[in-house]
């Protein structure tokens, strides 16, 4: 296979249960590429205090730029009590993961939530309510409030302190989120899912949100008319999640919203650990886009370094790392259903087992899913 021809993948494992899940991903990932070609290359950086402890930097330069020349990042995750301890405010923001999303641009934050027959009785909800849950969040990635200036926390001549964060979106970044949730719900109808948009803010409180509602609305009068659009109030939207999962097919909402309602709608799933998502950027002259594959949990310091980490988020990642980047459906299909398969056959990590029930490891989960690869 000609280099040029060649996708570059950059796997940065991070902290807590980052390595362990990323472990099971590159061996996914290796598995495509001995056994079916699969054109990759698998580079590898560490990232977060692995990358402290090596180069005292968050981010080195040789960093960046694998990470620049990379065709994809498959990221695992981030977040420590050491950073904190050890690492001044200025040097963590130089090597976070939401400067580097910023920085790639990967403004769509897709986030697929599936519901899967075999872990109904992993779900906290009545089997008839998420039996069938098939919806995908696009949540805005590179504003809002997490972003917005000013921000900060000074100390005020009372003593007291005064903490500020800003919500702050442009019409043009609620312009371009809009369309690639729209554009994402026309492909879902060609496929043939209801293909609706539900677009939510909280436009009776904030004048941003207001504004959200009004721009999402415009975008959708002047080129997708064809697509069925439902506001919603992100409260309301909350309730709504757990009451009738089913009413949702894309949900297009902004940072913070997307942030708490797509954790919450993890429990459609049963586990955290079982969500993945893509972070894209818009396409460049060659159609392509730059990406960003992370699984939507965090370093989970609580069971991290115990092999007990659920490592199907982060391999359900690659599978959309093989669909959207290196554009391998079949490839994507056959990664899961071999995940179908392997809960189908009652092999469950410890975040979704009944208890009593015997577990899997974080490295059994994943040779389980390798084995299931030959024979789907
Ligand atoms: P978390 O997502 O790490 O964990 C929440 C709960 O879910 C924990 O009980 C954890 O054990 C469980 N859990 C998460 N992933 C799991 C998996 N794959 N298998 C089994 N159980 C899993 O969120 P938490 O505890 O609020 O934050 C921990 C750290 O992670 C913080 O430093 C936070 O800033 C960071 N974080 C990083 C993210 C990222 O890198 N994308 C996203 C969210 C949080
Ligand atoms: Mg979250």
């Amino acid at each position: 296979m000609p280099v040029a021809n060649t996708y570059r993948l950059l796997i940065l494992p991070g902290d807590g249960i980052g390595p362990e899940v990323m472990g099971e991903v590159r061996k996914v990932a290796e598995w495509f590429r001995d056994k079916r070609r699969a054109p990759i290359e698998i580079r590898e950086r560490p990232f977060g205090m692995a990358s402290w402890e090596r180069y005292a930097s968050l981010m080195p330069d040789e960093t960046w730029a694998e990470i620049t020349a990379a065709d994809a990042v498959l990221f695992g995750a981030v977040g420590s009590l050491d950073q904190q301890a050890k690492i001044s405010a200025a040097d963590r923001k130089k090597g976070s993961l939401l400067t580097m999303r910023k920085a790639l641009d990967v403004f769509a934050n897709v986030r697929p939530i599936k519901a899967n027959a075999a872990l109904l009785p992993a779900s906290s909800l009545k089997p008839e309510v998420v039996d069938g849950v098939d919806l995908v969040f696009v949540r805005e990635l590179t504003a809002g409030v997490y972003f917005g200036e000013p921000r900060g926390v000074e100390k005020l001549a009372d003593g007291g302190e005064r903490g500020v964060n800003t919500h702050v979106y442009t019409s043009a970044e609620v312009e371009r989120v809009a369309r690639f949730a729209f554009e994402l719900a026309r492909q879902r109808k060609a496929e043939g899912k209801p293909g609706h948009v539900h677009s939510v803010d909280k436009a009776n409180v904030m004048e941003a949100g207001a504004m959200w509602r009004r721009v999402v609305q415009r975008v959708h009068d002047a080129e997708f008319p064809d697509v069925a659009l439902h506001h919603m109030l992100a409260d309301n939207c909350a309730m709504q999640l757990i009451r009738w999962p089913r009413q949702f097919d894309v949900i297009v909402t902004d940072n913070l919203f997307g942030d708490l309602l797509s954790d919450c709608g993890a429990m459609i799933t049963g586990s955290l650990g079982m969500l993945p998502s893509a972070s894209l950027s818009a396409k460049d002259a060659h159609g392509r886009r730059r990406a960003l594959y992370e699984p939507i949990h965090g370093s989970a310091p609580d069971i991290a370094g115990k092999s007990l980490a659920n490592p199907l988020a982060a391999i359900l990642s690659f599978a959309m790392c093989l669909r959207e980047t290196l554009g391998q459906a079949d490839d994507a299909a056959t990664l899961e259903r071999a995940v179908d398969k392997v809960l189908a056959s009652g092999a469950r990590t410890a975040d979704l087992a009944t208890k009593g029930a015997p577990t899997l490891s974080t490295t059994g989960m994943g040779d389980a899913v390798v084995t299931a690869l030959a024979s789907v």
